[in-house]
């Protein structure tokens, strides 16, 4: 996605975001991710880096804001950084809007999996990424809050379509696996910016 979706029956929209968007973003930061939340010029650096990351907000029929979301793709894989809904807007499939407009935009950058981690006692994220397609792949012990918590790494596979060039399914040689590796290490900006413990953030935002 590129630009805009078209808005669903209720009027939400999803499209991309802009620095203007910072100003309603910043004040909900804190409420949606608490200790994770990332600073306004966090933000202003993941915005400035079009070519690998890519963030969108979704929006009501009368443009306020209703959740935030941003994915990395480098080569194959696509990792998903962040994604939030307004308190008061959930679950009115807002978060689930985001998520697919994600996976869209990997499959548009032709990634052939989309991975995420999640804290472990974050049910309802789990639901939500299970009920579109994401698997468990494992636990990172220790991945959150100085060590205290544990991340559930979880996996949604991207077939690629033949309008995007690939030969059918059927004629495909058996795949190799994509390398499992965290994206965002390979980053030159040397910038960690995926949602965790708010030291880790601190030390990769404000060095
Ligand atoms: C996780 C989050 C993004 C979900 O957003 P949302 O707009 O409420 O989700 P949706 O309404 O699209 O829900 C889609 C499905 O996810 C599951 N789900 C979402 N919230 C749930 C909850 N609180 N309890 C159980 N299942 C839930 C359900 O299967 C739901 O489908 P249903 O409503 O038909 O039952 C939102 O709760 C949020 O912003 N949480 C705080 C930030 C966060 O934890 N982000 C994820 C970091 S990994």
């Amino acid at each position: 996605m590129t630009s805009a979706t078209p808005p669903d029956a209720s009027g939400v929209r999803v499209r991309p975001m802009r620095v203007a968007d910072l100003d309603a973003v910043m004040p909900f930061e804190q409420q949606m991710f608490g200790p994770e939340a990332w600073s306004r010029q966090g933000y202003l650096d993941e915005l400035a880096d079009t070519e690998l990351r890519y963030y969108i907000v979704a929006e009501a029929a009368d443009h306020h804001l209703l959740g935030t979301a941003g994915l990395l793709t480098i080569g194959e894989t696509a990792q998903i950084l962040t994604i939030g809904v307004l308190p008061a807007a959930r679950r009115n499939g807002v978060g689930r809007l985001l998520l697919r407009a994600l996976i869209a935009e990997a499959r548009r950058r032709r990634a052939t999996e989309v991975l995420l981690e999640v804290r472990e006692d974050n049910h309802a994220a789990q639901r939500l990424y299970a009920a579109e397609g994401f698997t468990v792949l494992g636990k990172r012990r220790g991945y959150y809050e100085q060590g205290r918590v544990d991340a559930i790494t979880m996996r949604h596979p991207i077939q690629r379509h033949p309008i995007q060039g690939q030969q059918p399914q059927r004629q495909q040689p058996q795949r190799q696996q994509p390398q499992r590796q965290q994206p965002q290490r390979q980053q030159p900006q040397g910038h960690q910016v995926q949602r965790q413990s708010q030291s880790q953030n601190q030390e990769s935002r404000q060095p």
